[in-house]
């Protein structure tokens, strides 16, 4: 995954997003915690224009990519689910929630 780039999956039913930021790379679930509802705008597009926030497509909330913490629009102050993630020599790799 290239830098500055996000991109859309589904694992065991779950809808992720990952966005590699400053060589990391970052998993939450592709879940806006206003409506509850997939953020992006086209098929792995999530970033806002200069790709420094995520952004929802809906109402336009953004987040931060490190933290997934929503700072501007209508669920400020709440946060995207992150996903457990890393990096080795095989890919990228995440530890899926237990699903309720
Ligand atoms: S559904 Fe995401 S900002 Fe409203």
């Amino acid at each position: 995954m290239a830098e500055g780039k996000s991109r859309g999956f589904e694992i065991g039913g779950l809808q992720l997003l990952a966005v590699r930021r400053a060589g990391q790379v970052y998993v939450y679930q592709n879940r806006c915690p206003h409506r509850r509802v997939p953020l992006e705008w086209h098929p792995d597009q999530f970033l806002d224009t200069s790709a420094s926030l995520i952004q929802c497509a809906t109402h336009g909330a953004l987040f931060l990519i490190e933290s997934g913490e929503c700072i501007a629009g209508p669920c400020e102050g709440k946060s995207l689910s992150a996903i457990t993630c890393g990096e080795d020599a095989q890919g990228i790799w995440i530890n899926p929630p237990k699903q309720d």
